[in-house]
């Protein structure tokens, strides 16, 4: 595919002014719809925790049920850039595991791993291994309960600390830097002073690219966030497709002649 996104390629749009325009996907059928919208990220978030597999926060994730959804993303993508989430407990204890759960991972079908928090030395073991690495600071759900729920990172005195983790991320090869719930003053500075694109969610509208949980952005989540818009009510529109076929069963009108045999 001549137009395939790369990780070189999602750099580069930096330089070349290109917003990166990044969703979460966690199955085939999400991550078709998604490719054939024309983003150019696709990311297997940890957050299939609490998004779809209803748990109470990332942390509970594996890495075999990330490795079980990334195989099930890879199937519906074929242009957009293929990212999974390392989850919490598969590279903070050594570079060598952070090594050996993004081969997990790249083995199954991704084509490059994102991490949270200040781990420029596991960025930079994964990176030589030959797969792309994306950063990711501010408000990183894994360490929801160090921060004491979700708030905003880097806030009066704290913001410097999230700047010197970027650019010790940038420096170790991050090809991308996420910022999570960071003030948009602070994302811009960070943005002006890494070479690598920042990818905002709730970080304003300096950052290189912007990534959403596309649940919340469809409509399906049940919680509403401060930063996700809704473009669509996909909730309402699944509902009464629902509840358009249940009548038409107990009315007996479906199956008609059409869709019998
Ligand atoms: O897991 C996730 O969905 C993320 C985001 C940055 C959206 O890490």
């Amino acid at each position: 595919m001549p137009d395939k996104v790369t990780a070189p390629k999602v750099r580069a749009m930096k330089a070349g002014g290109q917003k990166v325009v990044c969703v979460t996907a966690y199955d085939a059928v999400f991550g078709r719809l998604a490719d054939e919208a024309g983003v150019d990220v696709i990311l297997v978030g940890d957050s299939v925790a609490n998004v779809l597999l209803g748990y109470r926060d990332t942390l509970g994730v594996t890495l075999e049920e990330m490795g079980h959804h990334v195989r099930a993303t890879r199937a519906g993508v074929e242009r957009a850039l293929l990212v999974a989430d390392l989850p919490f407990g598969s590279y903070g204890a050594s570079a060598a595991q952070a090594v050996e759960s993004a081969a997990y991972l790249m083995k199954r079908g991704a084509e490059a791993v994102k991490l949270e928090g200040d781990f420029a030395e596991e960025v930079e073991a994964i990176a030589r291994t030959g797969v792309p690495v994306m950063g990711h600071v501010g408000m990183t759900p894994q360490s929801v309960h160090r921060f004491g729920g979700f708030r905003v990172q880097g806030r009066g005195g704290d913001g410097d600390a999230v700047v010197e983790a970027a650019k010790r991320l940038d420096a170790a090869g991050a090809f991308a830097i996420v910022l999570e719930l960071v003030p948009r003053d602070l994302a811009a500075r960070i943005t002006a002073e890494v070479s690598c694109p920042t990818i905002g969610i709730g970080a304003g509208v300096a950052c290189d690219g912007q990534i959403q949980v596309a649940h919340d952005v469809l409509g399906l989540s049940k919680g509403v966030f401060r930063h996700a818009k809704r473009y669509a009510d996909g909730g309402e529109v699944l509902r009464e497709g629902l509840r358009e076929y249940a009548r038409e069963v107990r009315e007996r009108s479906f199956p008609a002649e059409d869709h019998s045999f």
